[in-house]
């Protein structure tokens, strides 16, 4: 297979922040933020995706661009030994992650339909909890919409790494950035904003604990897409000039934007209505409509807002069928359109499980929690930051001189922090992660 390439820095930095926003950022980030204490979560995340998050992105890039290939053939190119294992892990963790990605971005495909139809058009939450609850636990209709969402994903990943994935990236991308803007605005000129603001914004330290670290470092690596190899191959699609230390940057900042942003357009609108943000995951599909129906338009609204989360869905659920299609491309010599259709198909049935899970397979437990919300925390909880700490010390101590050359394009590009990144990479990242993952167990 003819290896792609990414058409223009500004594609690539589209690509890559496509991938990191997704439902991390807009389903799962403001329930994170509002579970473990607003604003002092805000302070937390804010600090680990500036150091770790952005240092470990660079150094994926870095081993994406140096070996030239997936996660795998990365590291077996570039050192061999037990590190394609770390390859190896992502892999896996890309399968896991994307069955029951695509499950949760199959109900947003349902909530925009739901939405236009006017059934969710009330604001009584008992009533859009029954909605919610009836529909994520049936057997078959979130079956279908998961089939709908990952046939969506291999048509883009079919088409190919410039025209399919970059191209959708930079159209619906800043579209979705306006739509969410739009909604923020509307969110804190309800009356009643403020008090969600404040909880939002001002911080009382006295509320991080250990638990703030551990779900602050799981939600930044899950919603930065790092730790598992999806920026090494990406990374790997990208010319030799590109300034990686700018493009991680801005990848970054623009994951932590879009996370701000629906945080601001869902707590505030929250407490303005006085629901309650420890609402957890169900927050965007049952509290989010009751606000939505108090609102003048308020249909017009959920249904921006639904596809909006389809839209930020689908550009991270191409980068982790892109993984695995690399894989298969890379190391077997599967022709693209063939493997991105029989990875789908696995990928479809792994994820069924998960969607029976919240209905009529409740029962089954692996390690008392069931088996969506298992796979997500090993997934997110253990699996990433374990690459993480991997990736890391492989920049940092294996590939080092030519990790920097790299990083610096040969001296092409200047690298102010590149001592700050190097010391990063080599200790505070290893030991921070590792010494949060422990206090988490
Ligand atoms: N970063 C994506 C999000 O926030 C999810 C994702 C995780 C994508 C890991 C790829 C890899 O929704």
């Amino acid at each position: 297979m003819e290896r792609g390439h990414w058409g223009s820095r500004i594609g690539f930095v589209l690509a890559a922040a496509g991938s990191a926003v997704g439902l991390g950022n807009i389903w799962k980030f403001p329930y994170m933020a509002a579970e473990n204490g607003g604003a002092a979560f805000l302070v937390v995340y804010i600090a680990i995706v500036f150091t770790l998050g952005v240092s470990v992105m660079l150094a994926e890039f870095v081993i994406g661009r140096a070996g030239e290939r997936n996660p795998v053939g990365a590291f077996a190119r570039l050192k061999g030994g037990a590190w394609p294992i770390v390859g190896y892990m992502g892999i896996l963790a890309a399968f896991i992650i994307l069955s029951f990605y695509s499950v949760v971005a199959g109900w947003t495909i349902a909530y925009v339909f739901k939405s236009a139809s006017g059934l969710l058009a009330t604001s009584d939450p008992a009533v859009l909890g029954g909605i919610f609850g009836d529909f994520s636990g049936d057997p078959v209709e979130p079956v279908i919409f998961h089939l709908l969402f990952m046939a969506l994903t291999a048509g883009v990943v079919a088409a190919g790494v410039h025209a399919g994935i970059e191209r959708s990236c930079e159209i619906l991308l800043p579209l979705l950035f306006i739509i969410l803007v739009i909604l923020a605005i509307r969110a804190i000129t309800l009356p009643g904003a403020a008090e969600g603001l404040r909880f939002y914004l001002q911080p009382d330290f006295s509320k991080i604990t250990a638990e703030t670290f551990n779900g602050a470092l799981a939600q930044a690596f899950f919603s930065l897409s790092i730790g598992m190899g999806i920026m090494i191959t990406y990374g790997s699609y990208l010319s030799p000039q590109i300034n990686l230390p700018r493009s991680a940057a801005w990848v970054t900042f623009c994951d932590l934007i879009v996370a701000l942003l629906a945080g601001l357009v869902v707590l505030p609108a929250v407490f303005a209505f006085s629901f309650d943000p420890q609402a957890g995951p169900g927050l965007v599909f049952i509290t989010l409509p009751a606000v939505f129906a108090q609102m003048p338009f308020g249909v017009v609204f959920a249904v921006l807002f639904f596809v909006l989360l389809v839209i930020a869905a689908l550009t991270s659920s191409v980068s982790l069928l892109e993984v695995l299609v690399a894989y298969a491309g890379d190391q077997w010599g599967w022709p693209r359109k063939s493997a991105t259709v029989i990875l789908s198909v696995i990928v479809f049935l792994l994820g069924i499980p998960s969607s029976l899970s919240l209905g009529i397979w409740s029962g089954y437990k692996i390690f008392g929690k069931g088996i969506f919300d298992f796979l997500d925390y090993l997934s997110s909880n253990l699996m990433l930051p374990l690459g993480g700490i991997a990736i890391s010390l492989f920049v940092g101590w294996v590939i080092m001189p030519k990790a920097m050359s790299e990083a610096t394009s040969d001296g092409g590009v200047a690298f102010r922090l590149a001592g700050v990144w190097l010391v990063i990479c080599r200790y505070v990242a290893p030991i921070a992660i590792a010494w949060i993952l422990l206090s988490g167990l």
